[in-house]
């Protein structure tokens, strides 16, 4: 029998996988069916601030009204500057992984960009260990390696068909100014500054008990300035010319709130279980929205696709199911939902 805990877990990581997924195929629609011209800096800015707005909802219905939230923000943000200034770092890191992702875009092509993006799976097993002291066995390493792989497998190939999709009827441009080393520090930069993120965040709500909301809040009253002002720093001419909100229209909208509340199932995940596992969860989204992708775009799904479901699957269950052969005397290392 699934104890509660365990259920609460596993539909936590079953509506990150299918919010994922959905967000992913979107993503996909705005960028090669409908080829909506938005930009994507403020789509980023927008995500932040109705993250903020969402966690004050949450924050105003747990602590019993607008008034009483407003004091208790006042407490923990203006009161304790030094705890919200922890905040930042994670804050900071995130907006760094978004320029990464950028940099890296447009130094070299998709596919590589998009395996190598999958780096922040091994890095953040990494992090677990060595910042949070969590034991893995040389089965759920091994489990974290074939993640890693049927992910990079899966991603590399849909990444080279949505390229071909959206160049389909255009000439293929000539990138004159890649730098394929910039490229691959950018995007090995961003992948760590993503797991850095992710297990310093899950260590600062589970050291003490201030609320989860609490600690969102914290992290948004960084991530919102930052956003909007990285959106003016790097897209001010277009936005200048445009408009901010240009290209939007309700899938925009609807791209915002998915991203949006996923980064608050994200951080109940993290909560309630763990970096890794969301790791698990976000594979999980990338194989559902390439099974949704060949449904609705007659996205062609090979080899590479049965050979990633499986190695995923493979490290599923490697990483759930200790195997026999391992020592009883070794203290147990932890499992898919485990805190
Ligand atoms: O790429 P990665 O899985 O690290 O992205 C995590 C996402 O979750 C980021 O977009 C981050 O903004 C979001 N997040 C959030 N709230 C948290 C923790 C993460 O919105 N408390």
């Amino acid at each position: 029998m699934v104890d509660m805990a365990m259920q609460k877990k596993l539909t936590l990581l079953a509506a990150l996988a299918l919010i994922g997924s959905v967000y992913a195929v979107l993503v996909r629609y705005t960028k090669s069916t409908a080829k909506l011209n938005y930009i994507s800096s403020t789509v980023v800015a927008m995500q932040e601030l109705l993250k903020m707005f969402m966690t004050s909802m949450v924050l105003c219905h747990e602590s019993g009204g607008l008034g009483p939230a407003m004091q208790l923000l006042h407490h923990h943000i203006i009161r304790s500057p030094l705890d919200t200034a922890k905040l930042a770092v994670p804050s900071f890191l995130y907006a760094l992984q978004n320029n990464m992702f950028f940099l890296s875009l447009s130094n070299m092509d998709a596919p590589t960009q998009q395996v190598l993006l999958e780096l922040k799976i091994p890095f953040t097993a990494l992090l677990c260990v060595f910042l949070l002291g969590r034991k893995l066995s040389v089965q759920q390493w091994l489990s974290i390696f074939l993640m890693f792989a049927g992910t990079g497998l899966i991603e590399y190939y849909s990444a080279a068909d949505t390229k071909s999709a959206v160049n389909s009827d255009q000439p293929v441009p000539i990138a004159s100014n890649e730098n394929f080393m910039v490229g691959l520090f950018a995007v090995v930069v961003g992948s760590l500054c993503s797991a850095i993120a992710g297990v310093y965040f899950e260590k600062i709500i589970k050291t003490n008990d201030t609320s989860l909301w609490i600690r969102n809040f914290q992290l948004y009253v960084w991530s919102v300035p930052i956003s909007f002002i990285a959106s003016f720093i790097n897209d001010w001419r277009k936005i200048k010319e445009n408009g901010f909100f240009s290209g939007y229209n309700h899938l925009i909208w609807c791209l915002i709130f998915l991203s949006a509340f996923s980064g608050l199932i994200i951080s109940i995940v993290l909560l309630y279980s763990n970096n890794i596992t969301k790791c698990f969860a976000t594979s999980l989204s990338i194989i559902l929205s390439t099974i949704a992708s060949f449904y609705l775009f007659n996205y062609h799904i090979g080899w590479y696709f049965i050979c990633g479901t499986s190695l995923v699957c493979c490290s599923i269950f490697f990483y759930t199911v200790p195997l026999k052969c391992q020592s009883t005397k070794e203290p147990p290392a932890e499992h898919l939902a485990s805190p």
